[in-house]
């Protein structure tokens, strides 16, 4: 499963992509907003530090400016993956762009119906929102499998890309369903990096190592 970063933020792009676990990022224009600047300018720096697809949403509504916003987003960077709501004019967008060969990231997913309509009309990616459906009560990662099981009885080539995530399980669970991608906010990502076993582990050898080299002067 490939493993995104969901941020506008470079310092995030910049402790992250040495560790070789990141594939790839998403932003939305929350998260530009965060950042202050150029958003183009940021994305422009996020593609060279990822070197993978990196989504840039677009802010028109309606399908004739998301497309000539979404033609103007691929220009910055051949990583550039478009990112369109799921809205009617967002399917009809996607219908151009996606013909014209530009990658299209259909974001805004809360149903299985709304991930196979972008399906049959060309996305690249779907992303369904778990965090945000599990915050009215709803199991986000049950979309994620009823998706899963959907796409799997089809040829679509569109890829599954988890959003709104919130803590390690849901990357946990989104890779045992087979997920193509899950993006995730930094924080998350370092969280996996904190296992108090893996610490007294570790504190144990070195504290080990060092009586034995000791105990040999
Ligand atoms: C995905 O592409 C979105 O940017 C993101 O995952 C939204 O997450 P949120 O619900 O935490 O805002």
């Amino acid at each position: 499963m490939k493993i995104f970063i969901d941020s506008g933020s470079l310092k995030d792009y910049e402790a992250l992509v040495p560790l070789g676990i990141i594939d790839g990022a998403t932003t939305n224009p929350s998260l530009m907003a965060k950042e202050g600047g150029d958003p183009r300018a940021i994305v422009k720096k996020i593609c060279g530090l990822v070197q993978g697809p990196v989504s840039a949403e677009v802010v028109s509504t309606t399908a004739a400016d998301m497309i000539a916003e979404g033609r103007e987003l691929s220009k910055i960077d051949p990583h550039v993956v478009v990112k369109v709501p799921f809205t009617r004019d967002g399917l009809k967008a996607l219908k151009t762009l996606s013909g014209e060969g530009i990658p299209v990231n259909v974001t805004l997913i809360f149903s299985a119906t709304q991930a196979l309509f972008a399906a049959k009309v060309g996305a690249s990616y779907v992303s369904p929102f778990v965090g945000r459906l599990d915050d009215i009560a709803s199991d986000g990662m049950r979309l994620v499998q009823e998706i899963s099981e959907i796409f799997n009885h089809y040829q679509f080539g569109t890829q599954i890309l988890v959003a709104s995530v919130r803590s390690p399980m849901h990357i946990v669970e989104a890779a045992r369903m087979g997920a193509h991608v899950c993006t995730c906010p930094a924080s998350v990502i370092e969280a996996c990096f904190n296992h108090p076993l893996t610490d007294i582990g570790l504190a144990k050898f070195l504290k080990d190592w060092e009586k034995a080299q000791g105990a040999k002067v």
